[in-house]
């Protein structure tokens, strides 16, 4: 029996709509690599390379990095092994140029991108979730919400019992900076992925189980689609 066609995937969305919440489901579900390039830069940072270096003072901000220095981040996983049979993205593409050079770096490897999931979530809404947001200290996938997703125990991860801890970027300053760098920067890949026929968009307001279901539902119809070779 052949195998499933390959699966990349971007999840595209506000600060707070949810992608992290997503991709740590959605890589299991499917068991593909998942890369996100705000956890691969904080790692970055916390452990002192040079491109962490780069990438502190703008995250501090909550402005966007450079494009080169994301664009290295990405291009060196998605062209890897582990990445054969598919991967998903969470915060890259952010940038029209991010996303030239994505699909520069997979026609290259003649490959495309299958979908673009877009979380819409409401401004009121993105300010409740990253105010009472908490992530795991060993495993920044490992998301929590003080009121919508709280922890077994105060504090402590569910998974491996890591601390929980505020985002250094969920300071109420830093959040407006990086919900305007979105609508300026991020938001005109919607038209960009749009125009291409690949752009989905996800009711972010549900529940975390709601979204999962929709996401695979996206999933299920274009790999029908693909079935019937239309
Ligand atoms: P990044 O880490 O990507 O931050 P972001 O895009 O601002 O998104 P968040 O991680 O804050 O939100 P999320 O959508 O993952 O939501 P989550 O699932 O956590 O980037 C950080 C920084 O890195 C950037 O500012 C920039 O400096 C730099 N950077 C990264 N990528 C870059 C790039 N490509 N180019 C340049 N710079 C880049 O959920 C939020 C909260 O809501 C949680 O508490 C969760 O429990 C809760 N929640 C989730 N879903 C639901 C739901 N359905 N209902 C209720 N609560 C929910
Ligand atoms: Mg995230």
């Amino acid at each position: 029996m052949p195998g499933l066609p390959e699966l990349n995937l971007i999840l595209l969305g506000p600060p707070g709509s949810g992608k992290g919440t997503q991709g740590e489901r959605l890589q299991e579900d499917f068991r593909l690599p998942y890369y996100a390039t705000g956890d691969i830069l904080r790692a970055a940072v916390k452990d002192g390379t040079e491109v962490g270096e780069r990438a502190r003072e703008y995250m501090d901000r909550g402005d966007l990095v450079p494009d080169e220095v994301t664009i290295g981040v990405i291009a060196e996983r998605i062209q890897g092994e582990e990445a054969s049979d598919g991967f998903i993205l969470d915060g890259f593409p952010r940038t029209v140029p991010q996303a030239e050079a994505l699909d520069s770096r997979m026609s290259e490897l003649r490959r495309e991108i299958t979908a673009v999931i877009l979380i819409d979530v409401p401004e009121e809404e993105i300010l409740r979730r990253l105010g009472g947001r908490r992530t795991c200290e060993k495993n920044p996938s490992h998301i929590y919400h003080v009121e919508f997703d709280p922890p077994e125990k105060e504090g402590v991860c569910d998974i491996d019992r890591g601390k929980l801890i505020v985002r250094d970027d969920d300071e109420p300053e830093v959040i407006r900076n990086r919900l305007a760098q979105y609508r300026e920067k991020t938001e005109p890949l919607i038209d960009h992925y749009d125009e291409r026929g690949i752009l989905n968009h996800v009711d972010g307001k549900q529940s975390p189980d709601e979204v999962e279901e929709r996401i695979h539902g996206i999933i299920a119809t274009l790999r029908r689609e693909e079935e019937e070779g239309m």
